[in-house]
């Protein structure tokens, strides 16, 4: 039998941290870190010391009713109050919380202060219109200050929010707004986006007609573009004229660390989209603790997470945890490429970001562009980078590491997803990096690569990733459907552990790779191919800048390979490049990854957090239906 070929397309680098960053790290001594975190509840219960709490937990971990677990029962806390708060009682209170840019050069600075009285403000606003804990309050938001002010205001009244991506489609905003019953919708005029305004409010408009619960819009001027107010279904307020008059001071509820915090919506793998339950005390833990460690945040710094608040990593990286943490949070509103692809790098160097996090989809595109860009601007006051969403190639990984890092900056590449809440498998900045490893399981998490019946792979070969035991800032459950949670989390692999539905594999040196989701994982002739390696391997040809795998159905070998790829300019796939192609992509991963087609496209089906949406194009390929596609970018 042939070798699984999985391990063929490890990078052998290992990039050191330079002194400078272990001389400032909060943890110095990964492994040792790593050792206090096999205790886990002494490990999370110590590191939830750093939060206020209105009453001490009495247990860290309940895991009475499994996979049902609790996190700190009968803990009291708030949100808000440990996110702004408390800080107005430090030297914080005149710290910037928000620096607001967007892509027009407009910008805007909210104080801890600032940012506490507006919180209060938009607090009573909502109890004004009724909300109360427990209700839902939907959001239909740009990137903007008023967004993370409605999000805080209501954590800080106990309203669950769910927001909903400004990306999303009419039908996508219903089924999300009738899942969870929202009594409100927050939304505003338009949002900027590549030099165009979107018009929310349209959407909105067309929406609500068949959202029967939401008994008020709230909408914020935010591009001033004109628009009309109609009360045909349910009430329409302006967000200027709620806060308007409503007191400054709020009291927080005493949520219960099991209180619902958020419910936000993701695809499944077929059909209806899950709505993910997030609840108070134990995320809160998780996501500030690891916004601290895996970006070592000090006093001094600046985060820049380039997500979306519509997202998981918008909630967890540009909202809670970097307030939680006390730092600067920057909301910049606008596409990575307008009015040019140095966009991004100009801002780095105008606010002297010192921590940045993106996607590897970000990175490819602007290393399109070339080292032109980020040549112009002083990147020099930036000292870790991040990146998140899907494996990042090892190219992507170099020219990250090389023009936007300098050499210095070392790259966190955190694995994670919306369930998880907070990073689960990351280097810490003083760990030893290859380019393309998540590298080890975060202190207090445990994984693991185990075949279909739970039985650990040994080190190179391809398995399915697992979590053994339950974390903080944990899902727990999907809202009002408790059958989907346990089937597609703890039924599909035997031992009571979480599937986290991608496959992995492990290095000699216990470092996990990332292959990509289960369902885009190939088969050809028997052998096991991440659809992410393959990409990873057209990717790395000077020819291609994005590629596209999935899998074709062969009589003889069960699949091949077929490939989408954007190519750079001034090339074209004719036949020449598809032979050279041919033979770039056998020498990279070895003869078994057998390409049956290439075709030349000029865009791909994404996601619009930046994953390519491959079950689309295997749809088409095979002239399905294509399933929900609310997710897909255009
Ligand atoms: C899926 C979760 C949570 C962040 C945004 C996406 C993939 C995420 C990595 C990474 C390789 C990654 C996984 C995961 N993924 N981070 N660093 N390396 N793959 O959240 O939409 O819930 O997606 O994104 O496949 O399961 P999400």
């Amino acid at each position: 039998m042939a070798e699984d070929t999985t391990v063929l397309l490890e990078e052998k680098r290992v990039f050191k941290p330079n002194y400078k960053i272990v001389e400032e790290a909060h943890i110095k001594n990964w492994e040792a870190e790593l050792e206090k975190g096999k205790n886990i509840e002494k490990y999370w219960a110590e590191k939830a010391k750093e939060l206020e709490w209105f009453q001490k937990w009495d247990k860290v971990l309940d895991d009475s009713n499994k996979p049902f677990y609790k996190w700190f029962t009968n803990g009291k806390i708030n949100m808000t109050y440990n996110a702004v708060d408390r800080w107005i009682h430090t030297s914080k209170r005149n710290q910037v919380a928000i620096l607001y840019v967007n892509e027009r050069g407009d910008e805007e600075k909210l104080t801890y202060y600032e940012l506490y009285r507006q919180v209060n403000k938009m607090a009573n606003a909502l109890k004004s219109l009724g909300i109360k804990k427990g209700d839902v309050v939907a959001l239909y938001m740009p990137m903007c200050p008023e967004a993370i002010i409605t999000m805080l205001a209501c954590a800080k009244i106990g309203a669950p929010h769910t927001v909903i991506y400004s990306g999303l489609s009419v039908g996508a905003l219903v089924e999300r707004v009738n899942d969870a019953k929202a009594k409100i919708i927050v939304t505003a005029d338009g949002t900027y986006r590549r030099g165009k305004i979107i018009e929310l409010k349209k959407i909105v408009d067309e929406a609500i007609l068949r959202c029967p619960t939401v008994q008020t819009t709230v909408i914020l001027e935010h591009t001033g573009i004109p628009i009309e107010l109609s009360d045909i279904s349910g009430k329409e307020v302006l967000f200027d004229s709620i806060i308007e008059g409503e007191d400054d001071k709020c009291e927080p509820e005493i949520m219960d660390s099991e209180d619902p915090l958020f419910i936000l919506y993701t695809s499944g793998t077929t059909g209806k989209p899950k709505g993910v339950v997030h609840t108070t005390g134990g995320y809160m833990v998780g996501v500030s603790t690891t916004t601290k460690l895996v970006f070592d945040i000090h006093d001094d710094d600046i985060f820049w997470c380039t997500a979306d608040i519509g997202w998981i990593t918008g909630h967890s990286y540009i909202v809670y945890g970097p307030l939680l943490v006390g730092t600067t949070t920057v909301v910049y509103e606008g596409a990575p490429d307008y009015p040019d692809p140095g966009v991004w790098w100009k801002i780095i160097e105008e606010h002297g970001i010192t921590k940045f996090y993106t996607a590897p989809t970000a990175i490819r595109h602007l290393m399109r562009f070339g080292d032109k860009y980020p040549r112009l601007y002083d990147l020099s006051t930036l000292k870790i980078l991040g990146s998140v969403g899907e494996p990042i190639n090892p190219e992507a990984w170099i020219w990250y590491y090389k023009n936007i890092g300098r050499e210095k900056c070392p790259i966190m590449d955190t694995w994670w997803q919306t369930e998880t809440g907070m990073h689960l498998i990351s280097p810490l900045p003083v760990t030893p990096l290859k380019p393309g490893s998540v590298t080890k399981p975060l202190p207090g998490i445990e994984a693991e690569i185990v075949d279909k019946n739970g039985k650990p792979v040994p080190p190179g070969k391809g398995g399915h990733l697992v979590i053994k035991t339950p974390w903080p800032a944990m899902l727990r459950t999907l809202y009002k459907d408790e059958k989907r949670y346990i089937e597609t989390y703890w039924e599909n692999i035997p031992g009571g552990v979480y599937t986290t539905g991608d496959m992995a594999r492990m290095d000699e040196d216990g470092y996990i790779w990332i292959q990509g989701r289960s369902d885009d994982v190939l088969n050809i002739a028997g052998h096991r191919i991440g659809t992410a390696e393959v990409e990873s391997a057209f990717v790395s040809h000077p020819a291609v800048a994005e590629a596209a795998v999935i899998g074709k159905s062969d009589p003889v070998k069960g699949e091949v390979i077929k490939a989408f790829l954007i190519l750079k300019k001034g090339y074209s796939l004719n036949t020449a490049l598809i032979g050279d192609l041919k033979k770039h992509v056998r020498h990279e991963l070895g003869p078994v990854a057998v390409i049956g087609e290439m075709v030349q496209v000029d865009k791909l089906p994404k996601t619009r957090s930046g994953k390519i949406m491959r079950r689309i194009l295997r749809a088409k390929e095979e002239g399905l239906e294509l399933g929900d596609t609310s997710t897909l970018e255009e």
